[in-house]
């Protein structure tokens, strides 16, 4: 367990679920972590339970002096960065098109592409000089619903498809000094809320949905934990691991790209 000893890494969302499972096995295998995290509580907790291998910092990642007072914590206490996951988010519930009102659209709009693609590219931006120094890496949590219909409504399925255009741009660019590629998960529970301009603030994804309702829905037929998603974030950051792969998005989607044809039983739904 020390595949990433040594790495310095960044990332964003890491007070919980998915962000959270991240951070535990990469102290796991080594890394030390900085997180840029929203909530001061989840702060709190951070700091209490890796008092020496995390530095939590409360901040907005929609602010750029946030992400890089993050990236200066990590050179001033670590000397180096060798990683940043942008994976900090908001879902938006399923809230169809029609469902919005027009006003609440365009409010909801802002605040969506504001956290997952903004937070992503200000996140890079200011982790970039250090990662090209080091040539380092950066892994961004994308979804299912950077490939397919139905995971969202058309705010969020708009935002995660605009980050899959970040991994692709942002690979191009910064070839060959860094690594950029994404892990696209499907449902799992966790702490996800929607965002304020939909009144969405403090519901939470399994408030929408029951484990049962995921697992029906995934080919491999069982309700992931965000600790299931976290291998692949290993391997993109392990430099021994991953010196091939760039512009890579993992879908690691429990099997939804292969759904095809329906299956029903006693046939195919056709
Ligand atoms: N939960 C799922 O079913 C699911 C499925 C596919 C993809 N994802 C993606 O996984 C990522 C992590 O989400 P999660 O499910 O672990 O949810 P989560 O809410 O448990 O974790 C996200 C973290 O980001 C923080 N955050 C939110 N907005 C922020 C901001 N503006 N600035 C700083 N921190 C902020 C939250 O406080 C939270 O701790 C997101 O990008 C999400 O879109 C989640």
């Amino acid at each position: 367990m020390s595949r990433l000893a040594g790495q310095v890494v960044f990332i964003t969302g890491g007070g919980s679920g998915l962000g959270l499972a991240i951070v535990e096995r990469f102290v796991a295998e080594g890394a030390k972590l900085c997180v840029l995290e929203r909530s001061p509580e989840k702060v709190m907790q951070l700091k209490t339970d890796f008092p020496e291998a995390v530095v939590a910092v409360a901040g907005d990642v929609r602010n750029y002096a946030d992400n890089e007072r993050v990236v200066n914590e990590a050179l001033v206490k670590f000397g180096r960065l060798d990683v940043f996951i942008g994976n900090a988010g908001i879902w938006d519930h399923n809230a169809s098109l029609l469902g919005m009102e027009p006003e609440c659209l365009e409010a909801a709009y802002r605040e969506i592409f504001d956290v997952n693609v903004k937070g992503y590219l200000l996140g890079a931006r200011a982790a970039a000089p250090a990662l090209i120094a080091s040539e380092g890496s950066m892994i961004f949590t994308l979804s299912n619903a950077a490939f397919y219909p139905g995971g969202g409504g058309p705010v969020y399925t708009a935002s995660k498809h605009a980050a899959v255009g970040v991994v692709r741009q942002l690979a191009y660019e910064l070839a060959p000094k860094v690594r950029v590629n994404a892990v696209a998960p499907s449902g799992m529970a966790s702490d996800l809320r929607g965002p304020m301009a939909l009144g969405q603030e403090t519901m939470r994804i399994m408030d929408s949905r029951s484990p049962e309702a995921i697992r029906a829905i995934l080919p491999l037929q069982f309700f992931p934990a965000p600790e299931d998603f976290v291998a692949p974030y290993v391997m993109l950051a392990s430099r021994t691991d991953n010196r091939t792969l760039s512009g890579v998005m993992i879908n690691a989607d429990c099997g939804l790209g292969i759904r095809g044809i329906r299956h029903v039983a006693g046939g195919l739904a056709l």
